[in-house]
């Protein structure tokens, strides 16, 4: 499934920041909010954004419960969410930008602006589930696909393969679906591939590769393009180097 708002930031509009009357902020003293997704992911992001010259000391205290961090000197807010709703934050302009897996950019399909591949977080959508399933995918049967990405799943399974399914949404340990028949097979990222290893089950088709990724708020984009561009650029060459 395509994220529809993927643009190269190159083709972005550049719009002009004015200063009304009722509103004397410059651009410069505005902050830029990041949303991080809780966890590795956010431990990953913050070290790619120190490489990149961007940093937040009160981040790296791992007993704190704190939601919200800020750089004052660099004008940067940060603050940690679940990963599903990471693209909510940046759709509704309450982040500028957001970092999370292109799995959920893709399960949520928010209006946003996929900007950069960060090149981290990486693993594959499957399908899985026993090998006895490979016939009923074959031979494309009406199977029963638990799973917690359920638009992804819809997407691969209708206009992919064009095979009409039963969806059952799980919320985690999603490999139970086979094993308990709840399910006849599964979609659901691998990464190292244990899990399914450990429940008797294998990867049966991969949907597509996973990363983090950057998005934008398409207003920000915009409105804040000089802080946003600079960034996204700082955060290119630090994945690059
Ligand atoms: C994810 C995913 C698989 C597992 C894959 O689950 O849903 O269960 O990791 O990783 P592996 O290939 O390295 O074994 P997560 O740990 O996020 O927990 P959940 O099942 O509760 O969602």
């Amino acid at each position: 499934m395509d994220v529809i708002n993927t643009v190269p930031v190159e083709e972005v509009p550049v719009g002009t920041v004015t200063s009304g009357p009722l509103d004397d902020r410059r651009p410069e003293d505005e902050y830029l909010t990041i949303a991080l997704t809780k966890g590795r992911l956010a431990s990953q992001t913050m070290e790619l954004l120190g490489r990149a010259g961007f940093y937040c000391e009160e981040l790296g205290d791992k007993k704190s419960r704190k939601l919200v961090f800020t750089n004052e000197e660099q004008k940067l807010r940060f603050f940690l969410s679940k990963g599903p709703d990471v693209p909510t934050y940046v759709e509704y302009g309450a982040a500028d930008i957001g970092v999370t897996g292109s799995d959920i950019i893709m399960e949520e399909n928010r209006r946003v602006y996929e900007v950069l591949d960060l090149d981290f977080g990486k693993c594959r959508m499957c399908v899985a589930g026993p090998e006895s399933a490979r016939e009923l995918l074959r031979h494309h049967e009406m199977i029963r696909v638990a799973s917690k990405y359920p638009n992804i799943a819809k997407d691969y399974f209708y206009n992919r393969k064009h095979q009409t399914i039963d969806i059952i949404k799980l919320n985690g340990s999603v490999e139970l679906g086979p094993i308990v028949e709840l399910a006849d097979v599964i979609v659901d990222i691998v990464e190292t591939g244990s899990t399914l290893k450990e429940n008797g089950l294998g990867v049966l088709e991969e949907v597509c590769p996973i990363s983090a990724r950057m998005i934008v708020n398409q207003v920000s984009m915009t409105m804040k393009a000089g802080r946003i561009r600079d960034f996204i650029s700082r955060v290119r060459d630090a994945v690059n180097a």
